[in-house]
């Protein structure tokens, strides 16, 4: 019997973080061998806020790349590529776009929150067809499955109703696709706030053992635990949070006892860091040094992705009568 067919994508607007692995990528490699997997790196949507700068968005979307690679995507399992490579996405997205009520994009709530945040002159055309193109990326795969933290819902909701629409007005081609939702906690950054490159609080895949002792050193505590014998506290301490969530809340059980300060758990927790990321940083260092190699697997994965996409635009042409 055949697999079912997964496909999930992630902006190149910056290196990945623990809490892209965590929260994404380690699942996309336990998914990996279940499924017709495809994993790409979305550069056009990227545009959509990043327009002025179109060659740091193709530096980053190499970067993702050997992240992605690093973390253990196989490309002998799936394919991964970069979104600008399959044309096809565009062209299905031009398609989709003629039966997209306007109406249904304005709601969108990533749209109103960007669109604010870009004011008047950068919001553009692009920006208000970021669904669309989201759709056109999942329907030319016919996924079934689109693996996706919760701020996705809203898009991939939408991607549901468009090709529902399309189905309505030209017959059957797309199937439903459903979200899979990653069950895991987020991951505080320094500050205690979500792990997110806008925060700047980010622990990189990237980053050097030392500089992630370093950030781990920065990290918000218990603000009452002043000395080393003072007995700390579990609320409120970042550190205690990511020691708990990588299942290790043993390591703070000396502070809490007032018999380790807080640099001393700090340390414990970048050597934990650092164990759990060694392995990762070591492929990435490898890939880094044997561009060709990168290159290739790219050019194969989005080879891989054409054949199942044209077999995709092929029918749309067809059902709806267009060259
Ligand atoms: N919008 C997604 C994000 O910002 C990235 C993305 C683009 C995507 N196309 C996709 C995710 C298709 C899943 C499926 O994270």
């Amino acid at each position: 019997m055949s697999k079912r067919r997964l496909l999930s994508g992630m902006q190149p607007t910056g290196l990945l973080h623990l809490g892209n692995l965590e929260g994404a990528l380690s699942n996309w490699v336990k998914l990996q061998d279940d499924y017709e997997a495809y994993f790409f790196i979305a550069d056009w949507h990227s545009l959509t806020t990043l327009y002025d700068s179109p060659d740091l968005i193709a530096q980053y979307a190499y970067q993702v790349a050997i992240d992605f690679l690093a973390a253990g995507l196989d490309p002998d399992q799936c394919a991964i590529f970069v979104q600008s490579a399959v044309k096809e996405h565009a062209e299905l997205h031009l398609l989709l776009s003629m039966v997209t009520p306007v109406s249904w994009l304005e709601r969108v709530p990533t749209y109103k929150e960007k669109q604010a945040a870009l004011k008047a002159a950068g919001s553009s055309y692009g920006l208000l067809g970021y669904p669309v193109l989201q759709a056109a990326d999942i329907l030319a795969y016919k996924a079934d499955v689109v693996p996706v933290g919760r701020d996705q819902l809203p898009h991939l909701e939408l991607a549901r109703e468009i090709g529902r629409r399309f189905n309505y007005l030209f017959g059957d081609i797309f199937p439903d696709c459903k979200a899979l939702m990653t069950q895991f906690p987020q991951i505080p950054g320094m500050d205690g706030r979500k792990m997110s490159k806008s925060h700047s609080n980010a622990i990189y895949i990237a980053d050097s053992p030392e500089q992630t002792q370093q950030k781990i050193r920065l990290m918000f505590t218990d603000p009452n635990k002043l000395h080393r014998h003072d007995k700390g506290h579990k609320e409120g301490c970042a550190v205690y949070e990511m020691l708990n969530i990588f299942g290790r809340a043993d390591l703070h059980e000396d502070c809490e006892a007032g018999r380790a300060g807080c640099l001393e758990t700090k340390d414990r927790l970048a050597d934990l860091i650092n164990e759990r990321l060694a392995p990762i940083r070591d492929r990435r260092r490898e890939l880094l040094a044997k561009p060709s190699v990168v290159e290739d697997i790219l050019a194969d994965g989005a080879h891989k992705a054409r054949i199942a996409a044209q077999q995709t635009l092929a029918e749309v042409r067809e059902a709806m009568g267009v060259r």
